[in-house]
């Protein structure tokens, strides 16, 4: 386990690091209200697609014990109503949308007075933080035995622990591999514009002893060009059913340059990342960001005041992806076929 936690739920409350301030400061968020957690959200105090499920079903969670009320329709109406706010934070990452419906889901089965909804909701929301971490172990297990001993891996941004549960996706698969007593070195993307290579992989896997060389984006061809890149190891926001990926924005780019070179190209991600509801990766939102990342880096402007486009996702069409690494089984081509069986 890593030796920080990306989110607790602590005295009625919801704790986080925040992930603005790394790697400069490590401090830790307190979010008293559901809209402390929609906010969180929204300004990436925490972000992950995985880390993002479980920050709004406690979001859910803190919002629904809040309510004062002793009338069992208000009381669901209210709940709802908190859903929406932290359903509208970010549209990529279908994490958010699955523990959301997750978490109504606990609320409608439910037959008892409010004090008890409101225990069993706070209990469900634990839950699926322990679950995730469980499943990011098995994510690293399975994905481990892709990892060839004395590998160079690249990953771009961070499905670390940090943008999960805790353990990461990808990072998961790298801590499997370094578990499993591989020797292991990992190259990271800085990850423009929001730096979440340089400023969040760098540091948890320097903080784990676990080798890390920092390289900007634009080095990626070149650095795979020389050989120098045995395997790339990256997560999701959400897989297409025919196993199309959204992923932090220069992903596709990297699916490119890594088929034209052969090496093996592997997203890492839990089954409640794959959208079974989108047919392919056109039906995926993207979410366009402030363009103030683009214009300024870490407060200094760094850029006339030009038109600008920021979308922080892009899609890598399937057949880009070598396989596909979730917590039951690899999958690989044809896409549509394995992923369906992992719901069987
Ligand atoms: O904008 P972010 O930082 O939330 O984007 C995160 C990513 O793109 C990750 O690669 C993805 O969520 C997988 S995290 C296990």
């Amino acid at each position: 386990m890593s030796s920080f936690k990306t989110i607790e739920w602590k005295d009625n409350r919801v704790i986080m690091i925040d992930q603005t301030k790394l790697p400069n400061e490590e401090v830790y968020f307190q979010c008293q209200t559901y809209e402390d957690v929609a906010d969180a959200i929204k300004r990436m105090v925490i972000r992950g697609a995985p880390a993002i499920g479980v920050a709004a079903a406690m979001g859910i969670a803190l919002g629904a014990i809040k309510i004062e009320t002793s009338d069992r329709d208000i009381f669901f109406g209210e709940v709802h109503k908190i859903t929406d706010v932290l359903l509208a934070t970010r549209p990529t990452a279908v994490n958010l949308f699955w523990a959301a419906k997750r978490m109504l889901r606990v609320l409608n089965e439910q037959q008892g007075d409010i004090e008890g909804i409101k225990r069993r909701l706070v209990l469900e929301a634990n839950n699926i933080l322990l679950e995730d971490i469980e499943i990011c172990r098995n994510i690293g297990r399975v994905g481990a035995e892709l990892i060839e001993d004395n590998s160079v891996v690249l990953t771009h941004c961070n499905a670390g622990a940090l943008a999960t549960g805790g353990y990461g996706t990808a990072l998961g698969v790298i801590r499997g591999a370094v578990e499993a007593g591989k020797n292991i070195k990992v190259l990271a993307t800085e990850t423009r514009p929001f730096l979440q290579g340089a400023r969040l992989t760098a540091w948890e896997l320097d903080k784990d002893g676990i080798s890390v060389s920092l390289i900007t984006d634009n080095m990626v061809g070149h650095i795979m060009s020389r050989g120098m890149v045995d395997a790339v190891v990256l997560g999701a926001d959400r897989i297409a059913k025919n196993g199309d990926v959204a992923n932090k924005i220069g992903t596709y780019s990297i699916s490119v340059l890594a088929k034209s070179h052969g090496i093996p190209f592997y997203v890492a991600a839990p089954i409640s990342t794959i959208d079974y509801d989108c047919p392919d990766g056109n039906s995926i939102p993207i979410e366009e960001r402030n363009i103030n990342e683009v214009t300024h880096i870490l407060g200094n402007r760094i850029a006339p005041d030009v038109n600008v486009y920021n979308p922080a996702f892009d899609i890598t069409p399937s057949e880009n992806v070598s396989s596909i690494i979730t917590e039951k089984a690899v999958v690989g081509e044809p896409f549509t076929e394995g992923l369906s069986e992992l719901i069987k």
